[in-house]
């Protein structure tokens, strides 16, 4: 059962330090119990819940279905292009709608800025965020997360580059208030015009060029060109991106010499990664953040669903 401070998991920003540790650690009895098969896996036996993805998802919509099912309970995938929203139904009238049916949990990825925080005012059930807009994706650095300790045994004092797009991600921004509050340092490397104009904590370093921001690492996570949230004019040419910012073996070589390379995909590769640095066996555990999103989801689930 949860201890966490609130009712929903709307993003990191307000979750208490306390509630991260909770929910990291419940991932990891997760990770152990799946690989012995020894969870309960009628934990949420008779519970419902809805997957409302308003935006395009492979991982987390999936990850978050089969938690639900791993852990006993229903679920059903509400799909926004087949649903009345496409008959020009309000997000409010839809949601209203929805929770007339009274189910046990709504899951939730919008591209609206807060959108999880309006579903939370509409419906008398735990709100869980998928993600919204370039602002949050709380599943996805606790997540991550899991995988740092995973790999490197703890948060504190290690240094994290997040390297990329930081401006429109919302995976950066819930990662950069989940490092900071379990006491990571960051590296936050962008060019000029993906660097977000502000921070939200004194003493994140930035910098313009990976060769100056990738030394001392411990692990760099990297980080799609969120072209859907770009101007046209503004999208960077892929093959020069690449040249400035792609990271390749001998950039890699700069960081510590066990770094980590980590990514919450989609990849593109060959624009910010190279195929090579994806597919390294030692240093890539890209696929096994991907894989970590079950454990992590099953904690989510069973920390807030009644
Ligand atoms: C990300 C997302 O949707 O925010 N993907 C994910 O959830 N693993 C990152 C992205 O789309 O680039």
């Amino acid at each position: 059962m949860g201890t966490v401070t609130n009712k929903h998991l709307l993003d990191i920003e307000t979750l208490e330090k306390c509630d991260i540790e909770h929910l990291l650690a419940k991932g990891q009895e997760f990770s152990e119990s799946l690989a012995n098969d020894t969870w309960d896996k009628e934990r949420l036996k008779g519970r419902v819940l809805i997957n409302m993805f308003f935006e395009n998802s492979t991982r987390t919509r999936t990850s978050f279905e089969m938690a639900a099912y791993r852990l006993g309970a229903s679920i059903i995938n509400w799909d926004a292009s087949s649903s009345s929203i496409s008959k020009g139904e309000t997000f409010s009238d839809t949601l209203q709608c929805v929770a007339g049916y009274n189910p046990d949990g709504i899951i939730v990825r919008h591209s609206e800025f807060k959108a999880p925080y309006t579903v939370k005012a509409l419906v008398n059930c735990p709100v869980i965020n998928a993600g919204d807009s370039w602002r949050a994706h709380p599943s996805q650095a606790l997540l991550d997360a899991l995988t740092l300790i995973q790999e490197k045994g703890k948060l504190e004092g290690l240094t994290v580059a997040i390297c990329g797009d930081v401006f429109h991600s919302r995976v950066a921004s819930d990662n950069i208030h989940l490092l900071h509050k379990m006491g990571t340092k960051i590296h936050v490397i962008a060019p000029e015009m993906l660097m977000p104009q502000k921070l939200p904590y004194e003493g994140i370093k930035t910098f313009t060029s990976m060769e100056e921001g990738l030394p001392e690492c411990d692990a760099v996570m990297m980080l799609r060109n969120q072209k859907e949230r770009m101007e046209d004019s503004d999208i960077p040419d892929d093959t020069e991106y690449f040249n400035s910012f792609g990271l390749t073996q001998q950039r890699l070589q700069l960081a510590k010499p066990d770094c980590i390379v980590m990514h919450p995909a989609p990849m593109n590769r060959g624009v910010e990664i190279a195929d090579d640095v994806a597919d390294d066996p030692y240093k890539s555990v890209i696929f096994k953040q991907m894989a970590n999103g079950l454990p992590m989801r099953m904690a989510i689930l069973d920390t807030y669903i009644k």
